[in-house]
């Protein structure tokens, strides 16, 4: 397999979200899509809405806002 297959089963296997089991590659199509904050991101994926109300994925939100927003997808 190469290198972009794995990673894409990588971001689907990955939790950020624990509480609502919201993979990382819904939340990297959120920003491919135009989500920019994380109360977007919350807003179209359901994430940071039960449980620790966002405390434990919020920052993990925010990096991959950096990482991936804009230009990086
Ligand atoms: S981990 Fe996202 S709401 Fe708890």
């Amino acid at each position: 397999m190469d290198k972009k297959v794995n990673q894409e089963i990588l971001d689907k296997l990955t939790k950020v979200c624990i509480c609502n089991a919201i993979s990382r590659s819904k939340i990297k199509n959120a920003i491919k899509e135009g989500a920019s904050t994380v109360e977007e991101i919350n807003k179209v994926t359901g994430s940071g809405s039960c449980g620790c109300k966002g405390k434990r994925c919020s920052h993990k939100i925010e990096q991959l806002l950096k990482y991936y927003g804009k230009d990086n997808l």
